[in-house]
């Protein structure tokens, strides 16, 4: 089955192509137009600026995913949660395909999309022949979805079958990498900056003394919500934290790095504990990662090291880079896996809602 994904939730207009093959998907074609660098200088995704571009966008980039590609069985468009207006043009674009080629539409929830990224993964050898996929997902699974908008822990016991564990009461993680970075006055998006800046600290080559001691103050940030007994998450008090604590350094650019690195480690101590706990009281087969901070390789490793240590039996899957951060190959294997179960929204009644709660 061939599925055409269309992706305009924020402030990158995506399609892609990909074959489902039983439980495998391949991706044909992915095209991605990155709106970084239009909202670069207001700090953040501008929503009307962001639906403007994405009309200037959309029929490029399909027409890019769709070269050499002579059919299609199904459209898969996320229909929501995030920007209105964004969302809106590519619901429009996947219905007016629809009515033209007669083909059926799939409605994907974005967060769902991003956990259907952990399905992306080489398929064929060195020959181009399908493989066996190592490390099959197996259900329960837990994923861990930590977007710009998101931050979640789910329980995933089947195809569509979804149980939030727990979200954050306020910031999304990569929101929160975002503010820092803003704070620190050093640009957006704060993620891959913070995550840069804290490769640079000097704190990694101290590896028994946590705090810097060249210091008369200490760079220490809190870990919210660590021992709470939910699977909650809040990260605006670590973002004012931060501000608290460079505040009080008159010193503080000349640290920045140090400042990134705990923060950074703050994210991730509190991410990876509350995905292991959750792990182990529900007894899962998989623990997945999804969502552009899933890009974060800190992250990455500090929950590569935790399974390990761990969780006996319990395989990680992580998405490749490319395919954490918003992109619609993720929307066209969600669709797929819905198509296969005929799991159909007639184009008539497609609807964008910006505030979707994944069922
Ligand atoms: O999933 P995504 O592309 O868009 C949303 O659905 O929100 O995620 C974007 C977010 C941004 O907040 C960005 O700062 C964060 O992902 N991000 C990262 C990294 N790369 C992207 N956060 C931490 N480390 C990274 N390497
Ligand atoms: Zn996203």
């Amino acid at each position: 089955m061939i599925i055409l994904g269309i992706e305009t939730s924020c402030d990158e207009t995506a399609a892609a192509v990909v074959r489902g093959v039983g439980n495998k998907v391949e991706v044909l074609s992915g095209v991605v137009a990155s709106q970084i660098e239009i909202h670069k200088k207001y700090g953040g995704v501008v929503p009307e600026v962001a639906a403007r571009a994405h009309v200037l966008n959309i029929l490029p980039v399909v027409n890019e995913a769709l070269k050499g590609v002579k059919k299609i069985n199904a459209i898969a468009v996320t229909v929501g949660p995030g920007l209105v207006t964004s969302l809106l043009v590519g619901v429009e674009t996947a219905k007016t395909l629809a009515y033209a080629w007669h083909v059926p539409t799939v409605a994907i929830n974005h967060i769902e999309g991003h956990i259907y990224a952990n399905w992306l993964r080489p398929i064929r050898n060195d020959k181009g022949q399908m493989t066996n996929v190592k490390n099959k997902i197996k259900f329960p699974a837990i994923i861990l979805t930590v977007s710009g908008g998101h931050t979640m822990l789910v329980l995933m016991k089947g195809h569509g079958k979804y149980k939030v564990l727990g979200e954050t009461r306020d910031d999304a993680a990569g929101e929160a990498f975002d503010k820092a970075a803003q704070l620190l006055g050093t640009g957006y998006p704060g993620g891959p900056i913070i995550s840069q800046l804290a490769a640079r600290s000097s704190q990694l080559n101290k590896k028994n003394s946590y705090k810097l001691r060249d210091m008369s103050y200490e760079i220490s940030l809190p870990r919210p919500m660590l021992n709470d007994k939910n699977f909650d998450f809040s990260f605006s008090g670590l973002k004012t934290a931060l501000l608290y604590g460079i505040q009080k350094n008159k010193n503080w650019k000349k640290k920045i790095p140090e400042y990134a690195y705990e923060f950074q480690q703050a994210v991730a101590e509190v991410l990876v504990h509350k995905t292991i706990k959750a792990a182990k009281l529900y007894g899962v087969k998989n623990i997945m990662l999804s969502g552009g901070v899933a890009a974060n390789v800190e992250l990455r490793n500090q929950l590569k090291k935790a399974v390990e240590n761990k969780l006996s039996g319990v395989k990680l899957i992580i998405p490749e880079f490319k395919y954490c951060t918003d992109n619609a190959a993720m929307v066209a294997a969600a669709g797929y896996f819905h198509a296969k179960r005929k799991n159909y929204t007639a184009w008539r009644k497609l609807k964008t809602d910006a505030n979707l709660e994944l069922r």
